[in-house]
């Protein structure tokens, strides 16, 4: 099982992804992210053997996301791997100890993941060229209300995601 945690949009943010990658295909080409897999990567484990669930789980039980909201105002491009993404000029103190509490979480169990730093963006397109100029983009605003756990499912038609449980914030006042 190849698995992975994420920030999952709700429909209106990702149709706004959507018009992003449509307006940067223009300017970059390459392969668009189909829109329903478009997501926020916040660890990623790789492949994890089925009996490990459980012990996932209650790692990402002990985080406790709190409300925030992400701005999505700056489209990149990496020549690394010829990703073109959408990102944040600020990382909202809240996401940054998400990704913290959830990093922790799992280092302290013995669940694996890529301890690469967290650079928070949502690839748009694979394949991409770099663009001469990036085009100018209204930006997003992504409430946060919770995280989720992603199941990588490869089909002959590309990747397909699907999450297997969500972890919601915790309204102030509920017990
Ligand atoms: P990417 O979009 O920048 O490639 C599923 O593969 C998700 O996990 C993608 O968002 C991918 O990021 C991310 N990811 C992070 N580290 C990864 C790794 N070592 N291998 C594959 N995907 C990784």
């Amino acid at each position: 099982m190849r698995l992975f945690f994420a920030l999952w949009p709700d429909d209106e943010v990702r149709a706004q992804l959507a018009r992003w990658s449509r307006e940067l295909h223009t300017a970059c080409g390459g392969r668009r992210v189909r829109t329903e897999n478009l997501h926020l990567t916040l660890a990623f484990l790789g492949s994890v053997d089925e009996a490990k669930l459980a012990e996932i789980e209650l790692a990402a039980g002990e985080v406790a996301p709190r409300a925030a909201t992400l701005v999505l105002d700056e489209p990149g491009y990496w020549k690394r791997n010829r990703i073109a993404w959408a990102g944040a000029s600020i990382i909202p103190p809240e996401l940054e100890r998400l990704v913290a509490g959830l990093r922790d979480a799992l280092a302290k169990s013995t669940i694996g993941f890529d301890s690469e730093g967290f650079v928070s963006h949502v690839t748009l397109l694979r394949d991409a060229r770099e663009p001469r100029a990036m085009p100018a983009l209204e930006p997003i605003e992504w409430r946060l209300d919770g995280f989720a756990l992603v199941q990588s499912v490869r089909l002959p038609q590309g990747s397909r995601y699907k999450i297997r449980k969500s972890w919601k914030i915790i309204s102030p006042g509920v017990p």
